[in-house]
């Protein structure tokens, strides 16, 4: 039998998500290679979904070369569900996200849904969340301030550099990715340091934690659920 490649579970998950998307809805839709695969399968639906809000300008382009409608998040009102991945997901269904710098459009999409759906290939499962180094989108004139706020807790900050400047988001902002965590208390670290002045994001999702995750294996999607 031949290894089942990450790509290969990615693409299982991405189709596996459809599970939870119905005909006429409109659909929050975060961002990645594993939502790249979801939209893809979303295309392929029979009978399309209304609409999606999407959590980044790379989504929504791929959304609309699909035929899929992307709405205003303002006037698309609450959402069924939400899909998207995680760079480490938890027992709890507490996750890091931002390994593509949409972290902070991405926790407004989730927070607009009923349930968050995360889709994963089985790399991103931990015990403990802090090995991947952790996205924070900060205000470009406080980088330097939080660098050294996460080094006084044993964290090492590095602003995120994209073809030699510093990584600008969607929101005109920088990323900092922190190495050297190790968060045991996602919801605690998300309430204090989202409270630090220039911190616009903060990548750990604990207030919007996953309800469910489908978990990309070798033996097949695994459904893991936190509520
Ligand atoms: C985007 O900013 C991230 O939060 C992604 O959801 C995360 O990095 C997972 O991406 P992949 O599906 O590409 O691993």
């Amino acid at each position: 039998m031949t290894q089942m490649t990450q790509d290969q579970m990615k693409t299982q998950v991405g189709q596996a998500a459809l599970r939870y998307v119905q005909p006429g809805q409109i659909v929050g839709v975060g961002t990645g290679s594993t939502v790249n695969k979801f939209i893809a399968a979303l295309a392929g639906m029979p009978e399309p979904v209304a609409g999606a809000v999407s959590s980044s300008d790379a989504s929504s382009q791929l959304l609309r070369a699909a035929g899929i409608p992307v709405l205003d998040c303002n006037r698309a009102g609450e959402l069924a569900v939400y899909i998207d991945g995680a760079d480490e997901i938890d027992g709890r269904g507490c996750m890091i996200k931002g390994g593509g710098a949409a972290l902070t459009r991405e926790k407004i999409v989730a927070a607009q849904a009923r349930r968050f759906i995360c889709i994963a290939d089985q790399s991103k499962r931990v015990q403990v969340l802090g090995a991947f180094a952790l996205p924070v989108e900060v205000i470009p004139m406080a980088f330097e301030r939080i660098r050294r706020q996460f080094a006084a807790m044993n964290g090492q900050a590095a602003l995120r550099m994209k073809e030699g400047r510093p990584l600008v988001t969607d929101n005109g902002q920088h990323i900092l990715d922190v190495r050297g965590l190790r968060i045991d208390d996602p919801l605690a670290f998300e309430t204090e340091v989202n409270q630090w002045p220039g911190v616009v994001t903060v990548g750990v999702f604990a207030r919007q934690r996953a309800h469910v995750c489908l978990l990309g294996t070798p033996a097949g999607v695994e459904t893991l659920r936190f509520d």
